[in-house]
């Protein structure tokens, strides 16, 4: 029989990846979303890759009776991915209780259940936010904590804390927290992908809409950082590569063979970018040119942060391996696809 794994927030940018990569692994899912930020058609996007479609419930985790009746009525469930949560760095600073409402109190709703049905294994969707700007790079899972630098942010980092004190109370949850740089493209048939609502906040989905002709110009944010083109660097990982990592983490609690009761692991690809470096790779690998202007930075970015993925290559056993420039052509066909699903 195969095992059920949980992904709450299943239907957004790396649930959906992600919940493709565990069927095609041989993995039964149960998505859970509210559906607050993301669409139920992407239910179909993962059919037509996959040829199954998940198990859906559709609820708030917030609301404790809900989840408390979804474990009554899944029975088997063996490990659970929770991606679930607000996300977007600007509206945590004009809403923090919001923030802090949704994203504590799913997770601490979830960890209860899970307690109380004997579900064991637990990944967690962190970011690499918890760093702030590292004083050194590339950026280790020893390196420091830094205060956080908005309420989205102050969430990732409780609710780490939130898991480890849950494990050294001694429950018997064993969880992998995954601490994700900048995740972008989209699956390869084009069949899911990144949907921003509204006026994207993050570049690639900016530049590619750009592209397609819906923004008059992409903005560069600075252009007069310490960096050798003067924009900001990130380290930008494929989607589908990060969701893989979510299997390997799956796979690897339900064989016992973590070493701890809570282990950390970043997710990136060990090389930083620069926003330029992102624009001409993009160009080079499209054949499209993008307008782009050169504005003042943004409120709240970093100048620099790249991974040292060397825990997740050795002891996960994972690395990415997707080319970028497959990964911005991955971008581009989904961005061409979704508007043409739009139109049609
Ligand atoms: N950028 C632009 N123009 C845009 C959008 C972004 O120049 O229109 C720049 C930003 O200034 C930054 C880089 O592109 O230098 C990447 O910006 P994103 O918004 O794509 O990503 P961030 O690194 O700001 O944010 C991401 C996630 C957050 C997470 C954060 C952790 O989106 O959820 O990483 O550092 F908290």
């Amino acid at each position: 029989m195969k095992k059920l794994v949980v992904v709450t927030g299943g239907t957004g940018f790396i649930g959906s990846h992600t919940a493709v990569e565990l069927m095609e692994a041989g993995y039964d899912v149960l998505i859970i979303d509210d559906l607050s930020n993301s669409r139920i058609e992407v239910l179909d996007g993962i059919e037509r890759i996959t040829g199954r479609k998940p198990l859906f419930e559709k609820f708030d985790l917030c609301d404790r009776v809900k989840v408390t009746e979804c474990f009554k009525k899944y029975t088997g469930i063996a490990a659970i991915i929770h991606f679930a949560a607000h996300k977007a760095v600007p509206e945590s600073m004009d809403k923090p209780l919001m923030y802090y409402e949704n994203n504590l109190l799913s997770l601490i709703n979830l960890l209860r259940a899970m307690k109380e049905y004997g579900v064991k294994y637990f990944v967690f969707s962190s970011s690499c936010t918890v760093y702030g700007q590292p004083d050194t790079l590339p950026v280790t899972e020893k390196s420091p904590i830094k205060k956080a630098a908005s309420p989205y942010g102050n969430t990732k980092q409780i609710s780490e804390e939130i898991i480890q004190d849950v494990v050294s109370a001694g429950d018997p949850i064993q969880a992998i927290s995954l601490r994700y740089f900048n995740p972008i493209g989209a699956h390869p048939t084009a069949y899911i992908g990144e949907l921003p609502i509204g006026i994207p906040l993050n570049l690639v989905p900016y530049l590619t809409q750009t592209a397609i002709g819906i923004r008059e110009e992409l903005q560069v944010f600075g252009d007069d950082y310490n960096t050798p083109d003067g924009s900001a660097i990130r380290d930008y990982i494929n989607v589908v590569d990060l969701s893989r990592a979510h299997v390997v983490s799956i796979d690897r609690l339900l064989a016992g063979k973590n070493k701890s009761a809570l282990e950390i692991f970043n997710l990136g690809t060990g090389n930083g970018l620069s926003v330029f470096e992102i624009i001409n790779s993009f160009e080079k690998a499209t054949g499209i040119k993008v307008k782009y202007q050169v504005v003042g930075r943004r409120e709240g970015d970093i100048e620099k942060v790249w991974a040292d993925t060397s825990l997740a290559n050795n002891e996960l056993g994972w690395k990415a391996v997707i080319p970028l420039e497959e990964t911005l052509r991955s971008a581009w066909k989904w961005e061409q696809y979704i508007r043409q699903e739009n139109n049609g």
